[in-house]
Parts: C-alpha cells; sequence; structure tokens
C-alpha cells in the first residue's frame, strides 16, 4: 500500500535521476562543442567565413575564371594563388604547378554541377559548387605530385576525373614565374 510519505520520496528520487540526466546530457553537448572547436583550430578545418558567388553562365566569357586567368600566380607579397575550374569531367588546369614552402591560396569553382576536389596527401577536399567560390589555404613542405580526383559524384564520366598538383622547388618555381603570369603543368 502506497502512503503519502512514500509518494514524496518517490518524487525526490524522480527528480534527483532526472537531474543527473539533465547535467548528463549538458556534459554530452559541452564535449561535443569542445571537439568540434579543437578540430577546428588544431587541424585548421574551419567553415567559410564568407561567402563568394560567380555566375556559372559566364565563367569562360569574363571575370576572374576566364581560361586566361587561370592556373597559378606568384603575387607581390611571394605569396601565390591559384584559380582553378571543375567540369564535367575535368579540371582545368589539369595539372597545377605551386612551389614548395609558400602559402597558397586556392581558388576554384564549378563550371556545371557539383564536383568535388581533393588533393591526396593534405587536407584539402572541397565541394565545387556551381554559383560559389571555394577558397582554400594550402602550404606543401616538399616537393612531390599529389593526385586530384573528383570525389564528388558528378555524371557518367565521374571516376575519369581527375587532376595532379605537382609541388616544385620554391626557386624553381620563381624562375618560371618570371616568365609567364600564369602557370600550369599541362604538357
Ligand atoms: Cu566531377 Cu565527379
Amino acid at each position: 500500500m502506497t502512503t503519502e510519505t512514500d509518494h514524496g520520496v518517490g518524487e525526490a528520487v524522480a527528480a534527483r535521476i532526472e537531474r543527473r540526466w539533465a547535467i548528463l546530457s549538458i556534459v554530452i553537448v559541452g564535449l561535443l562543442v569542445g571537439m568540434a572547436t579543437f578540430i577546428g583550430i588544431h587541424q585548421a578545418t574551419m567553415p567559410q567565413g564568407r561567402v563568394e558567388t560567380s555566375d556559372p553562365r559566364t565563367l569562360h566569357l569574363s571575370g576572374e575564371f576566364v581560361e586566361s586567368n587561370l592556373g597559378s600566380t606568384l603575387e607581390a607579397d611571394g605569396s601565390v594563388t591559384v584559380r582553378a575550374i571543375g567540369q564535367q569531367y575535368s579540371f582545368t588546369p589539369q595539372c597545377i604547378v605551386v612551389p614548395a614552402e609558400t602559402p597558397i591560396t586556392l581558388r576554384t569553382t564549378s563550371a556545371d554541377v557539383v564536383h568535388g576536389l581533393l588533393i591526396e596527401g593534405t587536407n584539402i577536399n572541397t565541394m565545387l559548387v556551381p554559383g560559389y567560390v571555394a577558397e582554400l589555404p594550402i602550404r606543401f613542405k616538399a616537393p612531390g605530385e599529389h593526385v586530384m580526383p573528383c570525389q564528388e559524384f558528378c555524371g557518367i564520366g565521374h571516376q575519369g576525373m581527375w587532376g595532379k598538383v605537382k609541388v616544385v622547388d620554391k626557386a624553381a618555381f620563381a624562375k618560371l614565374a618570371a616568365a609567364r603570369r600564369r602557370l600550369t603543368c599541362v604538357d
């Protein structure tokens, strides 16, 4: 038989259990936020702070992503800007040449559907969404070659959509940049 006192005790127990679960939930949320913050800061995988748009219909005709402006450029401050586009089923330029030990800004977009751009051996992995510019910072420690596959299904030719990044010695790149304004390693 349940008495008034039993009822009171039951309520107190229920309140205590509820409080424990509430605290546990807050701790779990705090832990997840902490993990996301740590990974974001430690591995520099921040979401973009601003959104830049581009018009895929006029991409080839004018503006930053016209064909003659694609490739790598040595900036006045010594950094390098790489501009590339993805389209069914290739990247332009197909082969990107960059110097080692240099801050690089990669600016890319898509000319048609959603593509992906991944540079093997780095933390570069982004989606190329038509209408938007994806900008990412990169820095390569040493010369070498990295494959750059499209990692987002974009149609029947998707599996054949591959590019390449060739990292060369800083001095060799400076020599190339002195001769030409926009560099690629497309043969
Ligand atoms: Cu482009 Cu898959």
